[in-house]
């Protein structure tokens, strides 16, 4: 199959970049490297023995995009370019509407334009917005409470009409939960610039030296241990749920929302006493005020994702942290951008 795949250099699309060369579809990335590195685009190469093809654009470049879709004439997109810093969107508003949602809007006209009537795309749990139960199933009320999380809402309604409007058009949006961990050859990896904003590679960054100590965000929450619960799921089980997201857009019609998560969460303590094992490093930490806009869990119905892609979540906390680890203190400075402190 052809696979074009919108934003494949970054953290998730160079670990799907990886299943799908192996799987041996042929692939064509467009990325302008806003995020990340060619030099994950290398390490893809290295791994799977496979090249792909590359064009370096800017999804906001309507023309670009559409010569690239065209020419390339792919049978699926996964489209996980843009950009995705919760900060920086309300800081940003306009950025992240032209990239996110008008971005999306160029490429689904690109797709019309190429006869391409499939496509995958990178959600959020962030559309649901503050529990009214758990665990979120993908009914939930949407309702983000950030710029970023409305980009999102405003994406997958897109897709939305323009499944309805196009004949045998099928959409899967794949809402991830918090995607953590590498490849387990530890050659790719979260490569977050400047201070990462997540608790993983904070935590990676703090047991290879980088940094001092984690600040806890709260432990007064109401959950096991009094910090926040999420469900972390690995990067490299995420992968596959697109290959198996491909699959089904293949035999199916419409546009369907599915979770990807492991069902189970992790307290931020959970999460650290995890990763001091699997470094064997301690993690020094300290507790401060709650962040704001933070819930105390988040965790996902994974009910559908079994159903509709016939994917579950194979890996736990503990091969998550593993495999970060491998990545984290063999390239201590990430694909090598450089440090901001
Ligand atoms: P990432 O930043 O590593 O990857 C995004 C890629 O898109 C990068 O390679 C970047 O250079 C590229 N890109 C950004 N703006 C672009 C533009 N205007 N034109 C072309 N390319 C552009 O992020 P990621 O973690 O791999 O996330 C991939 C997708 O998944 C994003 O859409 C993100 O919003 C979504 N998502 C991520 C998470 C997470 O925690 N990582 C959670 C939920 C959803
Ligand atoms: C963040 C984003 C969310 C996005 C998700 C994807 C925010 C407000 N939300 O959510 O939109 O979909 O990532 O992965 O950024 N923590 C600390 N110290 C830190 C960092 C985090 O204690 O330095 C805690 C947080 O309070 C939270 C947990 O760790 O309880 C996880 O935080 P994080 O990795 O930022 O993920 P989310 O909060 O789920």
């Amino acid at each position: 199959m052809k696979v074009f795949v919108t934003g494949g250099a970054g953290y998730i699309g160079s670990h799907t970049l990886v299943q799908l060369l192996a799987a041996g579809h042929e692939v064509c990335v467009f990325d302008n490297f806003a995020n990340s590195s060619p030099v994950a685009l290398d390490r893809v190469r290295q791994l799977t023995n496979r090249d792909m093809g590359l064009v370096q654009a800017d999804i906001r470049d309507a023309d670009a995009l559409c010569d690239a879709v065209t020419t390339f004439a792919p049978d699926a997109v996964v489209h996980f370019a843009g950009l995705k810093a919760v900060g920086e969107s309300s800081d940003l508003p306009l950025l992240y509407y032209q990239t996110n949602v008008s971005g999306t809007m160029n490429l689904l006209a690109a797709m019309d334009a190429a006869g391409c009537t499939r496509i995958v795309f990178s959600s959020s749990a962030t559309v649901y917005g503050e529990a009214h139960y758990l665990p979120f199933d993908e009914d939930h009320p949407i309702a983000p409470t950030n710029p970023y999380g409305r980009t999102k809402a405003m994406a997958e309604g897109i897709i939305g009409d323009w499944a309805k409007a196009t004949s045998d058009a099928s959409a899967v949006l794949l809402r991830y939960f918090n995607p953590v961990g590498a490849h387990e050859s530890g050659r790719i990896g979260e490569d977050p610039q400047g201070i990462p904003n997540n608790l993983m590679p904070y935590v990676a960054q703090v047991a290879v030296g980088r940094r001092a100590s984690l600040q806890i965000f709260g432990d007064d929450y109401d959950t096991r241990d009094g910090t926040g619960e999420r469900d972390y799921i690995h990067v490299v089980d995420l992968a596959a749920a697109h290959l198996a997201a491909i699959e089904c857009a293949a035999s199916t019609s419409g546009c369907e929302a599915v979770n990807v998560g492991t069902g189970q969460g992790v307290t931020v303590r959970e999460l650290v006493a995890a990763y001091e094992r699997a470094s064997g490093r301690p993690i020094a930490t300290n507790v401060v005020a709650r962040r704001s806009g933070d819930v105390a869990s988040s965790y996902a119905a994974t009910t559908k994702a079994a159903r509709l892609l016939n994917w579950r979540a194979a890996f736990n906390i503990d091969d998550m942290c593993a495999t970060s680890w491998r990545w984290q203190s063999t390239n201590v400075d990430g694909y090598g951008a450089g440090e901001t402190q």
